[in-house]
């Protein structure tokens, strides 16, 4: 017999708790308390149930990691560890307008081996065919469903018999059987759970759309985290063409994989050769412009630095970074003015990075020391001269993970130097190579070799 009670959620991280409070103790954010009915079912474990669950000896289990369908997106099937594992429930989140839409109706429609349901709750089927016209590639096995209730969802599944499903999003999914509304935490963590029963039942891949609050978090509940085997990110700015797909968490597969898309009029298209086009603007004769050899996921990328350092107009200097932490920033600033001796507390500081990435490897701090002074000083750097290290807070140069992956990266792309830590050992092959490499043990010995 099924019994339906009150009981509140923070719509934050999904804790629960039988009366409503000002502050969530799980995630001590305020304000985010909100009353749910939910139902509770009094049935106990069924004697088949108890079975299933006995304790296995783990050499007599069978592996499924062989298991894998090819999405026909290399970076998609990159990402999620080598393609998609049946059975397995992957959320893909970011913020709206970014293109996950765009990236699943178009690997939906690139699929041809079996059938495919797109399930959407926000656009209507014209919409959808609009879009899927645009972007090309007609499949006649993809089936598009517009419908919000998981019970239908699975019905429609279950006749079709699909490869995967992408439910776009999970925040309008409306399980009739719940009485709180769409993209409450009790909304989604039932359908999704009724979903998810499904998907490993009939071993079906899952994708569940999701957006992202404007704090990076996925909007209502931490839950479905938990829940889900991958968690995929798709991220970039809106007004640059990229869009990276980062996995933050994968079951069965490393996180260290990225892909990278460029968002054109006919959908997005996979970037090949993504250093080429974030250097396209490059000129390195200009001041406070300077290259970084950085590692995103596990791909060597070099991307450019911009800064601009001019004298303060009011009396507090600005420092403003667009895609670097703006406290590491100050924290170089502090560093170049205490060990180095340069006068940079009067002054403005702006950095950007070129293409609207994001950078959170923290081998770029070389290329942003030199950017800044470059442009302090008014002095061009060194031609076809890029940076990888890390500055340390008495300004050592620190080592950083697969530098001669970054080095092999530079060269690809033309660069003829690269100053690197010089507590690297480096291998014979990396040594004997066309780069000529600057082992410097602090930023002044940089300084010193650059300028003289
Ligand atoms: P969409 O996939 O709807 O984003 P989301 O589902 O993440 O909210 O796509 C958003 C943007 O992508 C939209 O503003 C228009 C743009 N776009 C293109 O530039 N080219 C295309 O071929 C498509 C389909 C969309
Ligand atoms: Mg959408």
């Amino acid at each position: 017999m099924a019994k339906s009670k009150s009981v509140f959620f923070c719509q934050n991280c999904g804790f629960e708790s039988p009366k409503w409070q000002g502050k969530c103790p799980s995630c001590s954010e305020w304000n985010t308390f909100a009353e749910e009915t939910v139902v509770k079912s009094k049935k106990g474990f069924s004697s088949e149930r108890k079975k299933e669950s006995l304790p296995v000896a783990i050499n007599e289990v069978q592996s499924e990691s062989g298991k894998r369908n090819h999405t026909g997106d290399s970076e998609a099937d990159r990402v999620l560890g080598g393609g998609m594992v049946p059975g397995s429930l992957v959320l893909i989140a970011g913020e709206p307008g970014i293109g996950k839409s765009t990236l699943l109706l178009q690997t939906a429609l690139k699929y041809d081996k079996a059938n495919v349901l797109y399930v959407s709750g926000e656009e209507s089927k014209a919409q959808i065919a609009d879009r899927a016209s645009r972007i090309g590639n007609l499949n006649p096995n993809c089936y598009l469903l517009t419908e919000t209730d998981p019970d239908a969802i699975i019905e429609h599944a279950g006749n079709l018999k699909p490869d995967f499903i992408v439910i776009d999003s999970v925040q309008t999914l409306n399980a009739s059987w719940i009485e709180s509304s769409p993209g409450s935490i009790s909304q989604i963590r039932e359908s999704a759970a009724r979903l998810m029963r499904f998907a490993k039942e009939e071993g079906v891949t899952l994708f569940l759309i999701g957006h992202i609050t404007k704090e990076g978090n996925i909007a209502g509940p931490k839950v479905l985290e938990h829940m889900v085997d991958a968690v995929l990110l798709f991220e970039g700015d809106q007004n640059h063409v990229f869009r990276l797909l980062r996995c933050t968490k994968n079951r069965f597969g490393s996180t260290n994989e990225l892909g990278i898309y460029r968002m054109e009029g006919s959908g997005l298209q996979i970037v090949d050769n993504p250093s080429e086009l974030l250097l396209s603007g490059y000129a390195d004769n200009l001041s406070g412009s300077a290259a970084a050899a950085i590692i995103e996921g596990i791909r060597p990328l070099i991307i450019e630095v911009q800064a601009l350092v001019s004298t303060a107009v009011y009396g507090t200097p600005q420092r403003s970074a667009t895609g670097y932490d703006v406290k590491r920033l100050n924290m170089l600033l502090a560093v170049l003015e205490k060990r180095c001796g340069f006068k940079l507390a009067g002054k403005d500081v702006f950095l950007n990075i070129a293409g609207g990435l994001k950078i959170h490897d923290p081998s770029i701090d070389l290329a942003v020391v030199a950017a800044v002074l470059s442009s302090s000083e008014d002095l061009s750097l060194p031609r076809q001269t890029c940076f990888a290290g890390e500055v340390g807070l008495s300004g050592e140069i620190r080592p950083i993970n697969r530098i001669e992956q970054r080095i092999a990266e530079a060269d690809k792309l033309g660069f003829k130097s690269i100053f690197i830590s010089k507590h690297h050992q480096l291998s014979k092959s990396a040594l004997s190579g066309k780069m000529e490499i600057h082992s410097v043990g602090h930023v002044r010995d940089m300084l010193v070799e650059m300028f003289g």
